[in-house]
């Protein structure tokens, strides 16, 4: 065991990246120069997920630095809000000071379809807990105005709109899982103003701006909600539809870093 500073071995890495399920081929376009197991890093827990790998990997896209967390862990696996503090206490540690999430979400849109991408805008916070319970200094009192950086939302949509990728904007609602949601509670959602929902990601935006990060977050749609449709949702159908948006945000990543971000 040893801490991700370390492990890096004077590596420095500004970026990092976090990959949802099935989105593992987003690191394709990596140059990899070291992979590190969540399980040999102090503060990493490992997540049982299936879908989600569980590894470090630093390396470089078109030149730059980045670290990639190829899986996550999630408030339902055991309960706890704080589950991502660790490593992304560890990553502010290595030198990072933007990190871009990425999940998979359920529409509440009909016009965005499995296959769509959305940039986060802002969030709600439906889960009844948070990450920074039991924080006791002051620091807790995180302002969350301006969670997903303007400055990087402006930058994606402008390559989104030259590589001709449609990049839908909206509101991610977190609710806890692992149970999908009821039609009831997708109508709740799209009426208070969500867009997307899922089960990750308001913890770590919460987390990363109370490390100071400049936050960046992309859903990819796998589903339309539940009771939108009439079919049953599983997890099987967002392991095999996120390759299609992955596809998409790891095109919009490789063209944003190589002009610096
Ligand atoms: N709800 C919650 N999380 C999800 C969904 C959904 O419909 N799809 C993928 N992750």
């Amino acid at each position: 065991m040893m801490d991700l500073k370390t492990a890096l071995n004077g590596f420095t890495p500004e970026t990092a990246l976090v990959l949802g399920s099935g989105l593992g081929g987003a690191v394709d376009a990596v140059q990899v120069e070291s992979r590190h197991p969540f399980g040999d890093l102090d503060g990493f827990p490992v997540s049982k997920v299936s879908g989600h790998s569980a590894e470090i990997i630093a390396g470089t896209l078109n030149g730059h630095n980045v670290i990639v967390l190829s899986g996550r862990v999630h408030y339902y696996e055991e309960g706890n809000p704080a589950a991502m503090r660790g490593p992304i206490a560890a990553l502010k540690e290595a030198g990072v000071n933007r990190l871009i999430l990425t999940n998979s979400a359920g529409s509440t849109n009909p016009d965005m379809a499995p296959g769509s991408i959305m940039q986060i805008k802002d969030h709600i916070n439906f889960s009844g807990t948070n990450p920074l319970f039991g924080e006791p200094t002051d620091k807790r009192f995180v302002g969350l105005t301006s969670a997903y950086d303007k400055g990087l939302r402006k930058t994606f949509r402008r390559h989104a709109k030259s590589l001709d990728i449609k990049l839908h904007r909206g509101v991610y609602m977190w609710f806890s899982g692992p149970s999908f949601e009821t039609p009831a509670e997708i109508k709740m959602a799209r009426r208070m103003g969500a867009d997307a929902v899922g089960m990750s990601t308001v913890p770590e935006v919460i987390l990363a701006r109370f490390y100071n990060m400049d936050v960046a977050a992309f859903s990819i749609i796998t589903n339309f909600a539940a009771g939108m449709t009439g079919a049953e949702l599983s997890h099987t159908e967002t392991k095999e539809i996120a390759p299609q948006g992955g596809e998409k945000i790891a095109r919009l990543l490789a063209a944003a870093l190589k002009e610096g971000l």
